[in-house]
């Protein structure tokens, strides 16, 4: 028994930083094709492609903003176009900002929805066509779904919702032999989080039973794992990873 991603057709969304872009890495690294999208840092972007070429395989990575309805269609086209189908599509790509509720803009509630629980339905629906029996999709919660977070209720709002987006997935198609789950990730050390004042990190240690931060390996592997066959009866699971908050 081998977990075995060689010549699986992979898409990610937001993977040229943080947890997508070591989702895309490994996925990578294991055989498969992967397509992968930015919403406008070109410069990162570049560095992932350079990157994506070192390891080797036949890998894409194009700008689609998963807020707009035509870049997600365009970036399924260009899932068509370069991999033929979708074994496994990750969506990922999602937008964090903190207000507390009474200074929360309708504007900022909107584009948060939008993005973090509209884009992966719009992402999922435009994708059928080029998933089969067997294909996967994993979707990128967040552990504050459960938790809860202060200053958050846009963020928290909308990967609550994602919940209930992957089980109404994994009945709907699930008789087609479609797995859909949930990865939710804890306090994850990216880019964003290395930017923390030491005492908010200490808080966010301190919450899990490991009493550190995860890696974004840490989350990879349970993407990488969620897509083989290792988890080929798993569906409308949630997995946390979160050093058991
Ligand atoms: N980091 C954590 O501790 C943590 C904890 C729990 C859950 N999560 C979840 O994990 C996922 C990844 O988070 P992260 O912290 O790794 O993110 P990140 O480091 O901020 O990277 C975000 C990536 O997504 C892209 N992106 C952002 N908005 C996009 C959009 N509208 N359309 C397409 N691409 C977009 C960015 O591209 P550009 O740079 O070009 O904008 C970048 O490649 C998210 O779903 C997040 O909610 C993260």
């Amino acid at each position: 028994m081998r977990l075995d991603l060689t010549g699986k057709r992979v898409v990610v969304t937001g993977g040229t930083k943080g947890i997508g872009r070591r989702v895309v890495t490994a996925f990578a690294e294991a055989g498969a094709s992967v397509l992968t999208c930015y919403r406008g840092d070109e410069t990162t972007a570049a560095g992932l492609l350079l990157e994506l070429k070192e390891i080797g395989g036949d890998h894409h990575v194009v700008r689609a903003d998963m807020s707009v309805r035509a870049d997600v269609e365009e970036l399924v086209a260009e899932a068509h176009r370069h991999l033929g189908g979708i074994d496994t599509l990750v969506s990922n790509a999602a937008t964090v900002s903190h207000h507390p509720v009474v200074e929360l803009t309708d504007e900022v509630w909107q584009h948060t929805l939008t993005t973090n629980l509209t884009g992966p339905f719009t992402l999922v629906r435009s994708a059928l066509p080029l998933l089969s029996e067997g294909s996967s999709i994993i979707v990128v919660g967040s552990r504050v779904a459960q938790a809860g977070m202060p200053a958050a209720a846009h963020y928290v709002a909308s990967k609550a919702g994602l919940t209930g987006l992957v089980r109404a997935l994994c009945k709907e198609l699930g008789p087609a032999g479609i797995r859909t789950n949930l990865v939710a990730p804890g306090i994850i050390e990216t880019e964003a989080t290395a930017a923390l004042p030491a005492d908010r990190r200490c808080a966010y240690e301190a919450k899990s039973s490991l009493g550190r931060l995860g890696s974004v390996d840490e989350v990879a592997g349970a993407v990488l794992f969620l897509a083989s066959d290792l988890a080929g009866y798993v569906t409308g699971e949630t997995l946390n990873v979160d050093g058991g908050v």
